[in-house]
């Protein structure tokens, strides 16, 4: 499998740090590319060096490598991951406007209907943002809020991180261990047996 991977510069820099380990571990061919702004939050936000990072991918590519197999659709991919994706990319892809190497592959992504993931990150969203994830939306990509689920009751921040990382791959097709699944509520002694529904919401 080959996968495109981007990290923008919203806040969560250790979520696409942590997708490219496990993509790694999986041996996924990944080619990565980070903007600016990416390479500053990995640099407040996180301990890992650029270098750190480049070396968890199979190829890093220049912001402004528009002239690079993935800024070409005939360049085949199995799909792409923005993690994280900030609302000034997610702008820039819902516009069309492929102003650098990242927007451009995500661009490419879209035109060849292939699968493209943003894990968006932002609080409150403004109309414009909800806008833009909606364009994107009916243009076929998922938008996939780094909004990790509680049900798991994770004890370390790693486990969020991993919940959010697990359903972005799950959502690619890749098979991982990360996401833990909701196996559904067994009551003790009602196993298999299904819940009453309210009378107030039962069928006339
Ligand atoms: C520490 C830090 C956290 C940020 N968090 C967010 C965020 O959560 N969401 C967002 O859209 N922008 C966030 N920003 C602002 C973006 O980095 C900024 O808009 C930047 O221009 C995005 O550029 P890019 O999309 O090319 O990476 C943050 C910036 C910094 C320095």
């Amino acid at each position: 499998m080959r996968l495109i991977v981007g990290i923008s510069g919203a806040s969560g820099a250790i979520y696409g740090i942590r997708a490219l380990q496990a993509l790694q571990e999986l041996g996924v061919e990944t080619h990565l590319v980070i903007t600016d702004a990416g390479l500053e939050t990995i640099r407040l936000e996180t301990d890992f060096k650029k270098a750190d990072v480049v070396k968890l991918a199979t190829k890093t590519y220049r912001l402004d490598d528009i002239a690079s197999k993935i800024a070409s659709g005939s360049y085949q991919t199995d799909g792409m991951l923005v993690i994280p994706c900030s609302m000034k990319t997610l702008a820039g892809i819902a516009s069309g406007y492929s102003g650098n190497l990242l927007l451009r592959a995500a661009d490419v992504t879209i035109k060849e209907r292939r699968r493209l993931v943003l894990v968006v990150r932002e609080t409150p969203l403004s109309l414009i943002h909800i806008e833009n994830m909606a364009t994107v939306t009916r243009a076929g990509a998922i938008v996939l809020p780094a909004m990790p689920a509680f049900y798991h009751k994770p004890k370390t921040v790693e486990e969020l991180v991993d919940q959010v990382v697990g359903k972005a791959l799950d959502m690619l097709g890749i098979e991982q261990q990360l996401l833990k699944r909701w196996e559904g509520q067994l009551h003790a002694g009602q196993a298999g047996a299904r819940p009453r529904t309210p009378k107030s919401r039962r069928p006339p």
